[in-house]
């Protein structure tokens, strides 16, 4: 399979089957910037913090060049020991989850498996080398302390023009990680990119991709669009949705899970929901 092939079936909630929280508009987003990065010969290897059943990995997984690698940190079933906070997150939103489960699910799509690191996102920082990344992934433990430790291993993995997507940036039930991220933001050193409902796309590299060249990427591209810029502070990043027609589709296939699920008694929904 293809990286497009692969959009058309997160864009397609009848052939979405993966469990997880990926949604179309991050996965065009994701797409774009590695696509700006890649033409703008910026090289590096991905890494991604929070894998679950692989949703998101799956499209990681077709960013690499040639010399490049993707690396997947997550506890998966494995005992490796974290805060009580972050264990009683892990035990409430995903209990039953296996590597097997992530590992199947990521060959269905790709050959060969991503180097895999199962443990606390902590041990990164001996895991992965400093300035080695362009783009970082950050969905693993929602707490303020996690975030905040896997900003900082962001921060110190980026290599040039790199890019941090940080997941469930404005989720009320989750606010460690906004106060994560408005921290580094307020630092002065992190610049946004561009934000959807669900991510938040910024670099530390002054020198790397602007908020405008994100924009104009997305302009050009099929499904999703920039709105309007929102001044933040001192920089200005716009919000990226699906277009109107994509959204009207994405619906529609939704509903018709939905309703198929329900005739079918109420067979629990494998996503709730989709943007
Ligand atoms: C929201 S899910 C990831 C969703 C996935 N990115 C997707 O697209 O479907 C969060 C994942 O982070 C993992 N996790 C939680 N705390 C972690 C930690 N401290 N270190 C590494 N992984 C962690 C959980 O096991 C879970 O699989």
């Amino acid at each position: 399979m293809r990286l497009a092939d692969y959009l058309s079936v997160v864009g397609d909630p009848g052939r979405d089957d993966v469990e997880g929280w990926l949604y179309p508009t991050d996965a065009h987003l994701m797409s774009v910037i590695n696509d700006l990065q890649i033409g703008r010969g910026f090289r590096g290897d991905i890494l991604e913090i929070g894998a679950y059943k692989g949703k998101s990995a799956i499209l990681l997984g077709f960013f690499p060049k040639s010399g490049e690698s993707l690396t997947v940190c997550d506890i998966f079933d494995s005992e490796a020991l974290v805060s009580d906070g972050n264990a009683r997150e892990n035990a409430t939103f995903y209990p039953g989850l296996h590597q097997a489960d992530f590992e199947k699910n990521y060959l269905r799509f790709h050959d060969r498996l991503p180097r895999v690191h199962v443990g606390s996102s902590e041990e990164l920082r001996e895991v992965v080398a400093a300035r080695s990344c362009r783009f970082v992934h950050i969905d693993g433990g929602h707490t303020y302390e996690v975030a905040r430790a896997d900003m900082e291993t962001a921060r110190r993995v980026l290599g040039p023009a790199g890019v941090v997507v940080v997941d469930d940036w404005s989720s009320a039930h989750i606010p460690g990680v906004a106060m994560a991220l408005w921290e580094q933001y307020l630092s002065g050193a992190l610049t946004p990119l561009a934000f959807t409902k669900g991510k938040f796309y910024a670099t530390w590299d002054p020198a790397g991709l602007t908020a405008e060249d994100v924009s104009d990427a997305v302009a050009a591209s099929a499904g999703i669009e920039a709105r309007t810029a929102v001044r933040l502070g001192r920089y200005a990043a716009a919000s990226v949705t699906m277009t109107f027609g994509d959204w009207q589709r994405y619906n529609a296939g939704l509903r018709a899970v939905y309703s198929k699920l329900y005739a079918d008694g109420g067979a629990s929904a494998p996503q709730i929901v989709g943007f």
